[in-house]
């Protein structure tokens, strides 16, 4: 299968993703063939370059409005013949014209147990804040499908962290993060199973 990742920032889990294609359970399964960025800066693009794949900026303010900026996301996705679009660490909606063509074949992985701590409105960045804040005694990753309603779509793998009392927003982020890399390809690999 042909996969498509989005990104905004660093890409560590593009970067497992692609780890995972090249020497892990995706090994044969599926390939990165396209990376979008919306953020000129992020360091993903660095990583996508280094694995040799296909790296493309598609900045917001380089649109009149938000149809031609979609337009030219799902421009690229369709002449690149993606399969599935994996959001990851990408920090923007997903627009309508896209979820038209991908929905069912679009994942988002989310630093908390959803429903819990979820919508970018609410927590955005802060989620382990919020985890933190609450006196959680534990937090974790979702994978799902995206739907037009932020981080609400069908999950496909959840995995717990413990949070303990001493922990910091950064130390659960820390815990979260790796959690996030082992279980995105997990997910992918069920994905193009079709175990759903
Ligand atoms: C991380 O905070 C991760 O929890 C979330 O997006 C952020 C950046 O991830 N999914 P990445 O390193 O760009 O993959």
């Amino acid at each position: 299968k042909r996969l498509a990742i989005l990104v905004s920032g660093s890409g560590s889990n593009m970067q497992s993703i692609a780890d995972s294609t090249n020497r892990g359970i995706l090994k044969g399964l599926a390939a990165i063939v396209l990376v979008i960025s919306n953020n000129p800066n992020a360091y993903a693009l660095r990583r996508a370059e280094n694995e040799n794949i296909k790296a493309v900026c598609i900045e917001r303010k380089d649109f009149e409005d938000e149809k031609s900026f979609n337009g030219a996301i799902l421009e690229e996705l369709q002449n690149t013949k993606v399969d599935i679009v994996c959001l990851a660490g990408y920090m923007r909606m997903i627009g309508q014209e896209i979820m038209d063509v991908y929905r069912g074949r679009m994942l988002n992985i989310h630093p908390a147990l959803l429903p819990k701590f979820g919508g970018k409105g609410m927590y955005g960045y802060h989620v382990h804040e919020a985890v933190v804040k609450a006196g959680e005694k534990k937090s974790g990753v979702t994978v799902h499908f995206v739907e037009e309603e932020y981080d609400t779509g069908k999950i496909v793998i959840q995995r717990e962290v413990e949070v303990f009392k001493s922990d910091t927003p950064q130390d659960v982020a820390k815990k979260v993060l790796a959690v996030e890399h082992r279980i995105y390809p997990e997910a992918i690999k069920k994905v193009v199973e079709n175990e759903l």
